[in-house]
């Protein structure tokens, strides 16, 4: 939107226009949005990558299990992944037939998890309540407080995304693209662990790219 608005302005529309362009997109939007998810990640053939997160994957072995949020969760690859590793996972995404697909699969592959149909701005996330909160190309800068507030002292924040220049040439949504060392510094107080800026083939999106990764951990 923000682009497009950009674009309405820098071709000489006025406020009342572009206002009135975005009006429809505003209405409608998440809903188009949510559908494309449902349909992206419910694919017969899936366009992403359908294992687990590796950064998720090498940031998570050999710690103890405790409680874990998976933020946008999608069709569960990661949240089913941390239920075979033990951990007490919650889950929540807006794409119905996301969350459905990965109630089949955890299903399938004798694990539980819970998963609630809802969006970052709407879910509950709690105060000091999980062990570890994964946000893998779901966001970041728009639950920064809640992540803050509901972690446990001592809880862990592993997020993954796009660097700013994987957006040169091709759409990536905004909250899911950062900028250089800016997830250093976006959990006020927290103890970096580990930071990769790299380049790397992405979990979506076309092939290889910059990717930013981040673990850390709230005092
Ligand atoms: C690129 S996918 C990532 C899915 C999952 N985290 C993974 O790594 O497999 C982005 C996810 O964000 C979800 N999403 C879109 N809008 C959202 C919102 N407002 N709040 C939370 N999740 C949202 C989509 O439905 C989709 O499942």
């Amino acid at each position: 939107m923000n682009r497009f608005a950009a674009k309405l302005r820098a071709d000489g529309q006025t406020v009342g226009e572009i206002d009135a362009a975005l009006a429809p997109l505003r209405k409608f939007g998440p809903k188009l949005e949510h559908e494309m998810w449902n349909r992206n990640l419910t694919a017969e053939k899936p366009s992403f990558n359908t294992e687990p997160n590796a950064f998720l994957v090498a940031m998570t072995k050999g710690r103890k299990a405790g409680s874990a949020l998976d933020v946008g969760m999608g069709q569960g690859r990661n949240a089913i992944y941390l239920a075979k590793q033990g951990w007490d996972v919650t889950g929540f995404d807006p794409a119905d037939r996301a969350l459905a697909r990965a109630q089949e699969l955890a299903a399938h592959q004798g694990v539980k998890i819970k998963t609630v149909l809802s969006t970052s701005e709407t879910f509950d996330f709690g105060k000091n309540k999980w062990d570890l909160i994964l946000i893998s190309y779901a966001g970041g800068r728009d639950v920064k407080k809640q992540v803050i507030d509901s972690l446990k002292p001592g809880g862990l924040v592993i997020l993954e995304g796009f660097h700013h220049d994987a957006t040169k040439g091709s759409s990536i949504g905004g909250s899911v693209v950062f900028q250089t060392n800016e997830l250093l510094t976006l959990f006020t107080g927290f103890r970096v662990l580990q930071y990769e800026d790299a380049q790397a083939k992405a979990d979506f999106g076309p092939g290889e790219t910059r990717v930013v990764r981040l673990l850390a951990q709230k005092p």
